[in-house]
Formats: structure tokens, sequence, C-alpha cells
């Protein structure tokens, strides 16, 4: 697995390192955002946190214990550095890639190995084809389905939506869509480096009390299963209306 690539590694690592004041807007909006979604703090699942760069170590302490899944071989190494969670497993895991397909297996399998944890996408959703190639329908499709799998589940995700560098086109992450449907999606702006803008959407989703019903099996594997999400946590962030 290679240290350079789209989605994250060494040279993200090191503007992360080396971009404090420039993301810190950044990283207060999104530990706002955690702030308010109400999950239950026995057991965290981390999709692609890679170093843990703009997530709050006060917030992350509230766990008992945290799951990590990242593609990077060196994202458990920055992630300890900079939060030191005594209950921390990382795991160099592919989430999202299958024989060269997009594939919900690897999150069904975390799900059905941690029944009651709570999910975070940690800006990942709006990088999976950045390593990959995929049609967008499927893509799209890919999305709808991960959203029925949740069911049930404290969920929550934060996600590249647009980014432009300096001079190129503005790329569209393809993270809106019909996956949002019901949920308040709220907005914040990460000024990646001094070229490269980029505009992040947050969703967040809490479980009915009494724990997750089983989302495996309320999941149909197609779009829509006629469930109702159980409830939406969302709220205003600087400067952002819903
Ligand atoms: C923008 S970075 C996340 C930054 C992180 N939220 C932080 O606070 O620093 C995106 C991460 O997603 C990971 N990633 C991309 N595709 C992945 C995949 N298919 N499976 C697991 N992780 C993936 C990358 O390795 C990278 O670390």
């Amino acid at each position: 697995m290679s240290l350079f690539r789209p989605s994250g590694g060494l040279v993200y690592h090191w503007r992360a390192l080396t971009s404090g004041w420039r993301w810190r807007t950044f990283r207060r909006d999104v530990a706002q955002w955690l702030e308010i979604w109400t999950c239950p703090t026995e057991e965290l699942i981390l999709i692609g946190p890679s170093g843990g760069h703009t997530l709050p170590t006060s917030w992350l302490r509230r766990f008992e214990k945290i799951e990590a899944y990242d593609l990077d071989p060196l994202a458990g190494i920055f992630f300890q550095l900079r939060h030191r969670h005594p209950h921390l497993k990382f795991h160099q895991r592919d989430m999202f890639w299958r024989e060269g397909r997009l594939s919900l297996a690897p999150i069904q399998e975390i799900l059905r190995e941690h029944p009651k944890a709570s999910l975070l996408f940690c800006n990942v959703l709006g990088q999976v084809l950045l390593e990959r190639q995929a049609d967008e329908g499927d893509w799209y499709q890919f999305l709808k389905d991960l959203r029925q799998l949740l069911h049930g589940r404290s969920w929550a995700s934060y996600h590249d939506m647009y980014s432009q560098e300096k001079g190129a086109d503005e790329i569209d992450h393809l993270t809106n869509g019909s996956w949002l449907d019901g949920l308040i999606q709220l907005h914040f702006d990460w000024p990646l480096s001094r070229r490269s803008h980029h505009s992040t959407g947050a969703v967040s989703v809490v479980a009915p009390l009494g724990g997750p019903p089983g989302a495996l099996k309320g999941f149909t594997g197609g779009a829509g299963s006629g469930e109702k999400e159980s409830d939406c946590t969302g709220v205003v962030g600087p400067g952002d209306s819903p």
C-alpha cells in the first residue's frame, strides 16, 4: 500500500501537522458538531480517520472503546501520537472496495462484530472515488444502500462535497443526493492548503433508545425498506442555515 495516495497518506499528514492556523476554524466546527451528536459512548467505530487530525481528543476520550479502520498504514501511528486513546484498536483495512468493486461487505462485517457501536465516517465518503473509479449511478446506489444498512444505528458523517484547486475546475465529490433525504446537512469550509479549498457537509443520526434493533436484519440490499430513520440531529453551524 503506497504512502502517497490521493485521499491521504504522507502528504496529508504533513499538511495536517503544518496547517494549524489554517484548519483552526474547521476543527472547531467539527468539534461543535460532534458535541451535539448524542450517540451512545460505549464503543465508537471510525471509518477513514487518518491521523484524526481534525477530531477533538476530549470528545474521543468519552468513548470507552474505539475501533478505527483506514487504508493508510501510517494512520494508526499518527492517530495515537495525537490522541493517546487508552482503548483504541487501529486496523489497516479497505472499507469500501472488494475485488475492484464497491462493496458494503466490509462495513457489514464490522457492524456484525460490533452490534452496539456508533459509527463516524471521518471525511472519507467524499474520498472513496479518488482511490478508484466507479460508475456514478453505482456510487449513488451504494450511498443509499449504506444508509439503509445503518438503519437503527447512531452514525454520523462529515464529507467533502466540493473542492477547488487554484486555477482548476471545481470537483464534485458526489456526496449529495437522495441518500441524505430527511437529514439536516450542515456546511463547513475547509481551507486544506494555500491552493486548495474544500466545502464539506456533515450529517448525524441518533438511534432510538434501547439500542439498535439489528441493522443487518433491516438491510434489504436495495434502496428503501419502508422503515423511517429513527431520529436525526442537526444544529445550525456558524454562519449557516439549514
Ligand atoms: C481526508 S482523510 C480523513 C481525514 C481525517 N478525518 C482527519 O481528521 O484527519 C481520508 C482518509 O480516508 C482514507 N480512505 C480512503 N479510502 C478508503 C477506503 N477505501 N477504506 C478505508 N479508508 C479509506 C484515507 O486513507 C484517508 O486517511
